[in-house]
Protein backbone atom coordinates (compact mmCIF):
# COMPACT_ATOMS: atom_id res chain seq x y z
CA UNK A 1 0.00 0.00 0.00
CA UNK A 2 1.09 3.32 -0.43
CA UNK A 3 0.68 6.81 0.62
CA UNK A 4 -1.25 9.20 -1.17
CA UNK A 5 0.78 12.54 -1.20
CA UNK A 6 -0.02 15.12 1.45
CA UNK A 7 -2.94 12.93 2.70
CA UNK A 8 -3.78 11.93 6.00
CA UNK A 9 -3.82 8.15 7.52
CA UNK A 10 -7.35 7.74 8.29
CA UNK A 11 -7.48 4.15 9.44
CA UNK A 12 -4.74 2.39 10.87
CA UNK A 13 -4.48 -1.29 12.15
CA UNK A 14 -1.50 -2.21 14.30
CA UNK A 15 -0.53 -6.08 14.79
CA UNK A 16 -3.99 -7.25 14.86
CA UNK A 17 -5.26 -10.77 15.67
CA UNK A 18 -8.45 -11.71 16.01
CA UNK A 19 -10.10 -14.75 17.42
CA UNK A 20 -13.24 -17.26 17.17
CA UNK A 21 -12.70 -19.04 20.48
CA UNK A 22 -9.36 -20.88 19.92
CA UNK A 23 -8.99 -20.64 16.14
CA UNK A 24 -6.68 -17.96 15.35
CA UNK A 25 -8.34 -16.25 11.90
CA UNK A 26 -6.32 -13.07 12.03
CA UNK A 27 -2.89 -13.43 12.71
CA UNK A 28 -1.21 -9.73 13.32
CA UNK A 29 -2.26 -7.69 10.51
CA UNK A 30 -1.26 -4.36 10.16
CA UNK A 31 -2.86 -1.93 7.36
CA UNK A 32 -2.84 1.86 6.85
CA UNK A 33 -5.26 3.93 4.85
CA UNK A 34 -5.07 7.48 3.79
CA UNK A 35 -7.36 10.04 2.85
CA UNK A 36 -8.38 9.14 -0.57
CA UNK A 37 -7.37 5.57 -1.00
CA UNK A 38 -9.08 2.95 -2.13
CA UNK A 39 -7.80 -0.07 -0.69
CA UNK A 40 -8.45 -3.57 -1.54
CA UNK A 41 -8.08 -6.86 0.18
CA UNK A 42 -7.36 -9.91 -1.87
CA UNK A 43 -7.06 -13.84 -0.34
CA UNK A 44 -7.82 -17.32 -0.68
CA UNK A 45 -11.67 -18.26 0.92
CA UNK A 46 -10.50 -18.74 4.72
CA UNK A 47 -7.67 -15.82 4.20
CA UNK A 48 -9.60 -13.55 7.02
CA UNK A 49 -10.89 -10.65 4.53
CA UNK A 50 -14.58 -10.72 6.66
CA UNK A 51 -12.95 -10.83 9.86
CA UNK A 52 -10.59 -7.92 9.17
CA UNK A 53 -14.05 -6.09 8.20
CA UNK A 54 -15.74 -7.28 10.77
CA UNK A 55 -12.59 -6.60 13.21
CA UNK A 56 -12.72 -3.07 12.03
CA UNK A 57 -16.31 -2.43 12.46
CA UNK A 58 -16.43 -3.78 16.27
CA UNK A 59 -18.17 -6.98 15.37
CA UNK A 60 -15.21 -8.94 16.25
CA UNK A 61 -12.92 -7.76 19.02
CA UNK A 62 -9.48 -8.35 18.06
CA UNK A 63 -7.15 -10.10 21.15
CA UNK A 64 -4.21 -8.18 20.49
CA UNK A 65 -3.25 -4.55 18.40
CA UNK A 66 -4.58 -1.46 18.14
CA UNK A 67 -7.40 -0.02 15.51
CA UNK A 68 -7.02 3.48 15.26
CA UNK A 69 -9.66 5.43 13.09
CA UNK A 70 -9.13 9.84 12.19
CA UNK A 71 -6.48 10.03 15.28
CA UNK A 72 -8.80 7.90 17.97
CA UNK A 73 -8.30 4.39 19.34
CA UNK A 74 -11.27 2.62 18.33
CA UNK A 75 -10.17 -0.88 19.08
CA UNK A 76 -12.82 -1.50 22.20
CA UNK A 77 -15.43 0.88 20.24
CA UNK A 78 -18.62 -0.73 20.76
CA UNK A 79 -19.87 -1.14 16.74
CA UNK A 80 -23.02 1.25 16.53
CA UNK A 81 -20.59 4.11 17.99
CA UNK A 82 -18.24 2.94 14.78
CA UNK A 83 -20.87 2.73 12.28
CA UNK A 84 -21.54 6.76 13.30
CA UNK A 85 -18.44 7.65 12.89
CA UNK A 86 -18.22 6.73 9.77
CA UNK A 87 -17.21 2.96 9.09
CA UNK A 88 -19.91 1.27 7.80
CA UNK A 89 -20.26 -2.06 5.48
CA UNK A 90 -21.70 -2.70 2.50
CA UNK A 91 -22.40 -6.23 2.51
CA UNK A 92 -22.88 -9.02 -0.69
CA UNK A 93 -25.27 -11.01 0.58
CA UNK A 94 -28.30 -8.69 0.03
CA UNK A 95 -29.31 -9.51 3.79
CA UNK A 96 -32.25 -6.48 2.99
CA UNK A 97 -35.88 -6.71 4.83
CA UNK A 98 -37.75 -8.10 1.82
CA UNK A 99 -41.13 -6.87 3.37
CA UNK A 100 -39.96 -3.38 3.21
CA UNK A 101 -40.11 -1.08 0.25
CA UNK A 102 -36.52 0.00 -1.45
CA UNK A 103 -36.76 3.56 -0.20
CA UNK A 104 -37.41 2.10 4.00
CA UNK A 105 -34.25 -0.59 3.56
CA UNK A 106 -32.56 3.25 2.58
CA UNK A 107 -33.70 4.53 5.40
CA UNK A 108 -32.70 1.45 7.57
CA UNK A 109 -29.25 2.05 5.79
CA UNK A 110 -29.26 5.73 7.69
CA UNK A 111 -30.84 5.07 10.92
CA UNK A 112 -28.00 7.80 12.83
CA UNK A 113 -28.07 10.24 10.51
CA UNK A 114 -29.62 12.88 11.55
CA UNK A 115 -28.89 15.35 8.77
CA UNK A 116 -32.25 15.03 6.85
CA UNK A 117 -31.47 17.50 3.73
CA UNK A 118 -28.37 15.57 3.42
CA UNK A 119 -29.84 12.40 3.44
CA UNK A 120 -32.76 13.64 1.13
CA UNK A 121 -30.10 14.26 -1.17
CA UNK A 122 -27.88 11.51 -1.50
CA UNK A 123 -31.32 9.12 -1.49
CA UNK A 124 -32.23 11.32 -4.93
CA UNK A 125 -28.66 10.84 -6.20
CA UNK A 126 -29.13 6.82 -5.62
CA UNK A 127 -32.18 6.74 -7.64
CA UNK A 128 -30.68 9.13 -10.19
CA UNK A 129 -27.77 6.20 -10.55
CA UNK A 130 -29.64 3.31 -10.32
CA UNK A 131 -32.40 1.27 -13.03
CA UNK A 132 -34.89 2.47 -10.23
CA UNK A 133 -37.06 4.70 -12.60
CA UNK A 134 -38.81 6.82 -9.68
CA UNK A 135 -38.48 7.91 -6.45
CA UNK A 136 -42.59 7.51 -6.12
CA UNK A 137 -42.46 3.97 -6.94
CA UNK A 138 -40.18 2.82 -4.65
CA UNK A 139 -42.54 3.53 -1.39
CA UNK A 140 -44.32 0.61 -2.73
CA UNK A 141 -41.50 -1.90 -5.05
CA UNK A 142 -41.15 -4.78 -2.36
CA UNK A 143 -37.73 -5.75 -2.46
CA UNK A 144 -38.72 -9.51 -3.34
N1 LIG B 1 -17.99 -17.78 12.88
C1 LIG B 1 -16.82 -18.41 12.81
N2 LIG B 1 -16.47 -19.34 13.72
C2 LIG B 1 -15.28 -19.98 13.65
N3 LIG B 1 -14.34 -19.75 12.70
C3 LIG B 1 -14.64 -18.84 11.76
C4 LIG B 1 -15.89 -18.12 11.77
N4 LIG B 1 -15.89 -17.27 10.71
C5 LIG B 1 -14.72 -17.45 10.09
N5 LIG B 1 -13.97 -18.39 10.71
C6 LIG B 1 -12.62 -18.82 10.34
O1 LIG B 1 -11.79 -17.68 10.33
C7 LIG B 1 -10.89 -17.74 9.22
C8 LIG B 1 -11.07 -16.50 8.36
O2 LIG B 1 -12.37 -16.56 7.77
P1 LIG B 1 -13.00 -15.35 6.96
O3 LIG B 1 -12.63 -14.09 7.62
O4 LIG B 1 -14.44 -15.63 6.79
O5 LIG B 1 -12.22 -15.46 5.58
P2 LIG B 1 -12.56 -14.81 4.15
O6 LIG B 1 -13.59 -13.74 4.33
O7 LIG B 1 -11.23 -14.31 3.66
O8 LIG B 1 -13.07 -15.93 3.30
C9 LIG B 1 -11.17 -19.06 8.50
O9 LIG B 1 -10.26 -20.03 8.98
C10 LIG B 1 -12.58 -19.38 8.91
O10 LIG B 1 -12.81 -20.77 8.91
MG1 LIG C 1 -15.49 -13.45 3.44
Amino acid sequence: MTQASGRGKILELEDVHTYYGSIHAIKGISIEVFDGEVVTLIGANGAGKSTTLRTINGLNRPRKGTITFQGRNITSTPAHEIVRRGIAQSPEGRRLFPRMSVVENLEMGAFQRTDRSGLKEDMDRVFRRSTIRGRRSCWSSRTR
